[in-house]
This record gives C-alpha cells, sequence and structure tokens, in this order.
C-alpha cells in the first residue's frame, strides 16, 4: 500500500507560480508573443496556471515525451517523441514548460530537439527540480523550488498515472519499504 504525505501546499504553489509569472512579464515584456511548451502529461496543471497569470501576450503548445521504462528517463537516458507541437518554432521565443528535472536526460533531449529549429530564443522553466538526482547538464532558467530524492505525485504529476490532480504537491510513500 501506498500514502502520501504534503510536501508544498496549494497555497505555496499559488504564491511561487505568481512570482515566476511575474519573472516571465519582465523578462520577455519587450521580446514580443511568447510560445510555451508544456511537456505533457506533468505539466499540465503548472502550465494553466503559469499562462493564466501571463500578462505578456503568449501561445500554448504541448508535446509529449516517454522514456523507455515509462517511469523516468533510464540510465541510458533514451526518450521518445510521442507529440510534436502543431506551429513551426521557428523565430519564435520558446519557453519549455516541465513539471520536474530529475535526471535531467529529458530536458536535455527537448531542448537539442528544439534548438535545432532554430528558434529566437530557447529558455526552459521547471516547476519541481531533484539537484541530487541530475546526470545531465542542462541549463534550468526558471525554477519553482528544490527538492529532495523522493518520488512526488499531485499538482499534475503522477505514480502509475494515480494522484495527478491532487491540489498540492505530496511526497509518495510506500507503506512497509
Ligand atoms: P528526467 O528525464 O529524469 O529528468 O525525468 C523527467 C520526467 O520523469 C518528468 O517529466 C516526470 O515525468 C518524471 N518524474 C521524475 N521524477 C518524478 C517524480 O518525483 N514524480 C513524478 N514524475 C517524476
Amino acid at each position: 500500500m501506498e500514502h502520501t504525505t504534503e510536501l508544498i501546499s496549494a497555497a505555496s504553489i499559488a504564491a511561487r507560480v505568481d512570482e515566476m509569472a511575474a519573472r516571465l512579464d519582465e523578462d520577455y515584456a519587450v521580446l514580443g508573443e511568447l510560445v510555451l511548451v508544456g511537456v505533457l502529461k506533468g505539466s499540465f496543471i503548472f502550465l494553466a496556471d503559469l499562462a493564466r497569470r501571463l500578462s505578456i501576450p503568449h501561445r500554448v503548445e504541448f508535446i509529449a515525451v516517454s522514456s523507455y521504462g515509462d517511469r523516468e528517463s533510464d540510465e541510458a537516458g533514451e526518450v521518445r517523441l510521442i507529440m510534436d507541437v502543431r506551429h513551426p518554432i521557428v523565430d519564435k521565443h520558446v519557453l519549455v514548460v516541465e513539471d520536474i528535472v530529475d535526471t535531467g536526460h529529458t530536458l536535455s533531449y527537448l531542448m537539442r530537439l528544439l534548438l535545432a529549429r532554430g528558434p529566437a530564443s530557447l529558455r526552459a522553466c521547471t516547476l519541481l527540480h531533484k539537484p541530487d538526482r541530475r546526470q545531465v547538464d542542462v541549463q534550468i532558467d526558471y525554477v519553482g523550488f528544490e527538492i529532495p530524492d523522493t518520488w512526488v505525485v499531485g499538482y499534475g504529476l503522477d505514480f502509475a498515472e494515480r494522484h495527478r490532480t491532487l491540489p498540492n504537491l505530496c511526497e509518495l510513500v510506500v507503506d512497509g519499504s
């Protein structure tokens, strides 16, 4: 059996997302339209909240990837593209919006993929970052929270598709382990 214990409250998430949106408003104010590329499925709630707090002009795109093994990218860091963005990003200001950066393989793959398409700029934003788990050196421009090496669910993040719609971020505790 498993249970969840709160790591970050819904109120703390909301406050941090406010701050991140304010930073983006500032940083992109003079650049024109921003293309937010949400990484499915985990980022859908974070992206929805972040996008609705932005004052700058923006468009929303989604991209979906999967790692072999499907839980997290494996040691070899093999990541597959499952669904691409709908519109070309050439000459656009692009921000990749991730739920969590763990080993860094997924983000590194996405940044390489999107950079090759000639965007005007390309940055990465993640709600959560597990610095202790990093295997790949990839730049993250905006980080919501740094968290310890633990499995997190809620606010879009799942464990085997469960707990994704919890309003807060919780640590998944497997009882008896
Ligand atoms: P990375 O390629 O190892 O950085 O893994 C990133 C992906 O693994 C994320 O987009 C999530 O889908 C998944 N992931 C990593 N850690 C967690 C977690 O604690 N909870 C839920 N999903 C996670």
